[in-house]
């Protein structure tokens, strides 16, 4: 497991009404809400007896063990022993592991290593999808997967041009073509990763003419590319037409 990155825990809106449990990398974590509106991430086993936090409330900024009532802060820090009294002293081991986390794009990311702020590997950029939301000209959707795979024959899928010939018949002939051969990729090389980009050759849209829609008449060399950026997340474009851009982002995380 690659554990210095950021790894995406599920939709935002997931996180509003209390905590939940989500499983990464093999461990449980709690996600939960704070009263600021930031979303924290703490480990879910309870340093005090082992309950599931997630099984528990949101308390102000803390989460509350379903179990004795401790409370942690978004730092993992205990701030709530109900059973030493209203002066009782919290001793400062009292405290669980806590993880970065940042809201983007709808969704929801943990850092779950140790590496310090200044040294971890960014999030991958989505150009269309900056800070305040989607540009101009293009429109978002979210799809959530799960894969009963090991997520590196994912990413691997992700950068191999040779299989769109065969699996996708709006990207190839379905291996139908005698003179088929993996055209010239351009290498992209990025700080976090690397990919291509090139021409392929492809059938006419026969779905969308049947439908009236503004498809391919006839077979055309599209464009597209793929690439990854860090150990779990893949970028994809897609061009079927000049006017037509499909921009797919897949944040992946390894669950167990
Ligand atoms: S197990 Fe969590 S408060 Fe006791």
């Amino acid at each position: 497991m690659f554990i210095n990155f950021w790894y995406p825990a599920g939709l935002a809106s997931e996180f509003d009404d209390g905590p939940v449990k989500k499983m990464m990398l093999g461990q449980n974590f709690v996600l939960f809400r704070d009263t600021t509106g930031t979303i924290q991430c703490l480990s879910d086993v309870c340093i005090h007896r082992g309950g599931s936090l997630a099984a528990g409330k949101v308390k102000g900024d803390c989460v509350e063990c379903p179990y004795h009532g401790w409370q942690f802060d978004g730092q993992g820090q205990c701030r709530k022993i109900p059973s030493l009294g209203p002066e009782g002293k919290i001793p400062p081991r009292a405290h669980v592991d806590a993880y970065p986390t940042q809201e983007r794009y709808g969704l929801v990311f943990c850092f779950l290593g140790d590496l310090p702020e200044k040294d971890r590997p960014p999030l991958m950029d989505i150009p269309e999808y900056p800070e305040k939301g989607v540009i101009d000209g293009w429109r978002a959707t979210r799809q959530e997967f799960l894969w009963d795979i090991d997520y590196k024959r994912s990413m691997e899928n992700g950068i191999d041009s040779a299989h769109n010939e065969f699996v996708h018949p709006t990207h190839g002939f379905s291996g139908e073509r005698d003179d088929y051969k993996v055209e010239p990729l351009e290498l992209i090389e990025t700080e976090w990763g690397t990919g291509f980009f090139g021409k392929m050759y492809a059938p006419p849209l026969a779905e969308e003419k049947m439908r009236g829609e503004s498809g391919r008449e006839e077979a055309a060399t599209i464009e597209a590319g793929t690439g990854h950026h860090c150990p779990a997340s893949l970028w994809t474009y897609i061009h079927p037409t000049p006017d037509i851009k499909i921009h797919q982002y897949a944040f992946e995380v390894p669950v167990h």
